[in-house]
């Protein structure tokens, strides 16, 4: 395991819902974090077929490019009655023709779909939201993170915070869904806490202490 020793990161997303996120996560870390879309480097296409390929393509094109270490998070929900599914393609169900990303009509796919297969009670809606991060120096050298939250999807969407489908999760054991969370509710985590709530702090609780021994 590589130790991370440089106070600066450039976070490998141009997702403004993930930045915000990683950055929430790192600041309390003493980091300074740039994002591949302030640097306005091009965004590498995903052409793996798991998150860890994803990840890993996505933090290596970034740390490549800056000459500095890169973290990159590639993410999405695995509903058990579609089969995983949209896994990996989380982001693709919300593109629209044009481009642009709408995770209102998204979510409809992902009802839609579950309605399709007759899973409307609870305990047929079940699903993981999965986070895979991905340091990477730029050698080459890269370091893998993996984070998931067992829930179910809900109907409706509820909660207006977080991003992407926030509100049709709400996690084991939880009355509410990530949308209607704060950030340090679905994070559920700071350095030193023993627990994680997120898929995402999950996985960068386990990156902050093997690369960070935080
Ligand atoms: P990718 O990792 O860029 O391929 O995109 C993953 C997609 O999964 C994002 O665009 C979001 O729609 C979704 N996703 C990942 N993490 C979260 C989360 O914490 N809340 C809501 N949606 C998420």
């Amino acid at each position: 395991m590589r130790k991370l020793v440089d106070k600066t990161l450039v976070v490998a997303s141009h997702n403004a819902g993930k930045i915000r996120e990683i950055r929430d996560l790192i600041g309390p870390l003493g980091f300074q974090a740039k994002s591949a879309a302030d640097l306005n480097f091009v965004e590498p296409e995903e052409t793996g077929t798991t998150f860890e390929e994803n990840a890993t393509i996505k933090a290596l094109a970034s740390a490549r490019a800056s000459g500095l270490p890169a973290l990159s998070d590639d993410s999405g929900l695995a509903i058990d009655a579609l089969g995983g599914a949209p896994g990996v393609y989380t982001a693709n169900w919300a593109e629209r023709e044009d481009g642009s990303r709408d995770f209102a009509m998204a979510m409809e796919k992902v009802e839609q779909e579950l309605k399709e297969k007759g899973a409307m009670a609870p305990e047929e809606r079940t699903a993981r939201f999965v986070s895979v991060l991905c340091l990477a120096w730029p050698d080459g050298h890269v370091e893998l993170f993996r984070g998931e939250v067992e829930g179910q999807v809900v109907w409706p969407p509820r909660g207006t915070s977080g991003f992407g489908y926030d509100p049709v999760f709400q996690p084991e054991g939880y009355a509410t869904t990530f949308g209607e969370m704060s950030a340090e509710e679905k994070h559920g985590w700071k350095p030193g806490d023993a627990t994680a709530l997120s898929h995402r702090a999950r996985a960068f609780k386990l990156f902050a202490e093997t690369c960070l021994g935080a």
